[in-house]
């Protein structure tokens, strides 16, 4: 989602703030612009559509300075266009706002503003921001934020430059992510450490209501009220690297991150084995084995593909460790009000740890006095640090806007978590140790999966003109049929649903037809008769059928069109195994159709906004 870079210091500002956007690309944008200071005044770029966009109008109109501010917008309030782009300034052009997050009594204000006589040039909320600014502005811009701030309602992760005090950004945090570094050429801040990789060591995270000040040689920071803070710097974390947007040999991220899944699975697994006693453990959970046993029901909440691993965790967690689980969205679960004892913990799963709703949740369990764990896979991220605990799945930085190792990865750390949890209460340390033994094999087991890539992309060719798709599995495989769906649909556009196999006859089956093909998962396991059964209502509707299955399975080759074929793996651990198939279809189809993989449109890697 929107992006915000900064920089003050001795060099041009302009190539490092456009470097910036083009690392915070993959949040999805539709809009990107900056602002840079000379003297006594500022140069405002901005332009609807991709980075080069810009770049062509920099290129006939170069913003000099040392100091500036950029942005990577995702419209919010506003068509993508450029009166809309960021920065936004107040009437006098004296002040220029980058805004993330969404403010939500901008309507009240830009109407108050208006009886006042200020002229709108964008329909954005964060104009609003701008003129405030300005409106409270008496030589001292840091001031001029914190009052302007004391009048919204919402989130937000800003920045902002005045003409008025050349070489000063003044940054504020409430809800949206935001990181301020040191490096050897001057002060950076960005919504995103991995912005900010090879320029900096060291980072502070700017908490909720903390507001700072950077000038090339100094940082400030303060509260709401300004009183002054001191700045924790913390090392930047490890995978802060030159190389990390690099696609290496692939043609996209999302490619890579798919071929990724051992290495990363093998990652989320290192050091958490405990072969003595026949479970895993974990370093950041901050709750001792007494008070997890005292855990009577788990709340898993969380959005899109993280909800579909919560929603695998469901069926693993009361498997292996017999506990009652509910897996509830994040933004549904914000505003109801379950009744909640102190044995229930709630688990957020998030691949960012920045998901607006996701957070909320968060907050309103801890507000409630819940216990909170987090499985994330940012380190550093709000989530990581709002939740009492947590597991990091050190998958490695996920770039590509269609999740898939994250995916795996964290049904990977759940399933560690539930023999965790079983073997507090009744698994047997001989369960314990077949289930370590077969962990251990899981990553070779995803690598012979990519054996059907070939295949894959033929029955790619196949349909890569459909219209409507639909995706079947039953238990361990109904969260899988879910995120198979989510994957097509959000990289190749094709319409298509995730249902639980048996559900078909009580209404999506009269979708059926010769034009939709069904995407069947039938690995051996205790329903496969009834997933088999399944199978024949929709051939008998002359419906076209793909079915992922385990080995050589002749009695779903009879009934299939085509027939993806993978490795055997117990039914905990299918999820893991049988998604690969499906991100790799959904990648070729959208391939095939020429669509942007890996930023599909409308879409954003990590939703800021509730
Ligand atoms: C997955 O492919 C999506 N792009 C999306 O559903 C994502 O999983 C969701 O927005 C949650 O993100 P998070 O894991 O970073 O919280």
């Amino acid at each position: 989602m929107c992006g915000i870079i900064g920089f003050t210091g001795r060099c041009e500002a302009a190539p490092i703030l456009l470097e910036g956007l083009r690392r915070l690309e993959y949040r999805g944008y539709d809009s990107a612009g900056l602002v840079t200071g000379t003297g006594r005044q500022l140069h405002v770029r901005k332009k609807a559509g991709r980075l080069c966009e810009l770049l062509r109008l920099l290129a006939a109109q170069p913003a000099a300075g040392c100091y500036g501010i950029g942005h990577t917008r995702w419209a919010t309030h506003g068509p993508a266009n450029d009166r809309n782009a960021h920065p936004h300034t107040d009437s006098r052009g004296w002040i220029a706002v980058v805004h993330n997050g969404v403010i939500d009594n901008y309507a009240v204000l830009r109407e108050q503003l208006q009886r006042q006589g200020v002229v709108f040039r964008s329909d954005t909320d964060t104009e609003v921001l701008a003129h405030l600014i300005a409106r409270c502005y008496q030589g001292d811009l840091v001031g001029a934020v914190q009052q302007a701030l004391q009048l919204v309602r919402g989130t937000y992760g800003l920045a902002v430059v005045c003409q008025q005090e050349p070489g000063i950004i003044v940054a504020a945090r409430l809800g949206s992510p935001l990181v301020i570094g040191s490096g050897r050429a001057g002060r950076y801040l960005a919504s995103d450490a991995h912005a900010l990789a090879g320029w900096v060591d060291k980072l502070h995270y700017l908490e909720d209501g903390q507001i700072c000040q950077l000038s090339g040689e100094d940082c400030e920071l303060f509260d709401q009220r300004l009183a002054p803070l001191t700045i924790t710097l913390q090392d930047a974390p490890g995978e802060l690297t030159d190389g990390l947007l690099d696609k290496g040999d692939y043609p996209h991220f999302m490619l890579k991150e798919i071929y990724e899944q051992p290495e990363a699975l093998t990652n989320a697994m290192r050091g958490r084995l405990h072969e003595a006693d026949a479970t895993a453990h974990f370093g950041g959970l901050n709750l001792t084995a007494a008070q997890l046993r005292q855990v009577e029901r788990i709340i898993i909440t969380g959005c899109g593909t993280s909800y579909y691993a919560g929603l695998v965790g469901e069926y693993l967690i009361e498997e292996l460790a017999r506990l009652p689980v509910e897996v509830e969205y994040a933004s549904e679960l914000r505003y109801r009000h379950p009744p909640l004892d102190r044995h229930t913990i709630l688990l957020a799963i998030t691949q960012s740890g920045e998901t607006a709703d996701t957070l909320a949740a968060v907050r309103e369990a801890k507000r409630r006095g819940q216990i909170t764990l987090a499985i994330c896979n940012v380190v550093g991220s709000s989530i990581a640090r709002e939740a009492d605990g947590g597991v990091y799945l050190h998958a490695g930085p996920e770039i590509g806007v269609a999740s898939t190792k994250a995916f795996t990865a964290q049904c990977l750390v759940l399933t560690l978590l539930a023999l965790y949890l079983g073997r507090l209460r009744h698994l047997s340390a001989a369960q314990g140790q077949r289930i370590l033994q077969e962990l251990r094999a899981l990553p070779e087991a995803v690598r012979a999966a990519f054996a059907c890539h070939t295949q894959v992309k033929s029955i790619a060719e196949k349909y890569a003109h459909v219209h409507n798709a639909l995706y079947l599995g039953r238990q361990y495989l109904y969260p899988v049929a879910l995120e198979g769906a989510l994957k097509l649909k959000e990289i190749s556009y094709i319409h298509a649903e995730g249902y639980p196999a048996a559900e078909m006859k009580h209404g999506p089956i009269a979708l059926v037809d010769e034009h939709t093909p069904s995407v069947f998962l039938v690995p051996r396991g205790q329903v496969f008769d009834k997933v088999l059964a399944n199978m024949q209502e929709i051939k008998a509707r002359g419906g076209p059928i793909i079915a992922v299955v385990s080995g050589h399975d002749p009695e779903v080759a009879a009934l299939a069109d085509d027939v993806i074929s993978i490795p055997h793996v117990p039914e905990y651990l299918q999820p893991i195994v049988a998604v690969v198939p499906l991100q790799l279809l959904a990648y070729e189809m959208a391939l095939l159709r020429g669509c942007d993989v890996d930023r599909p449109r409308h879409l954003a890697k990590s939703v800021t906004v509730e």
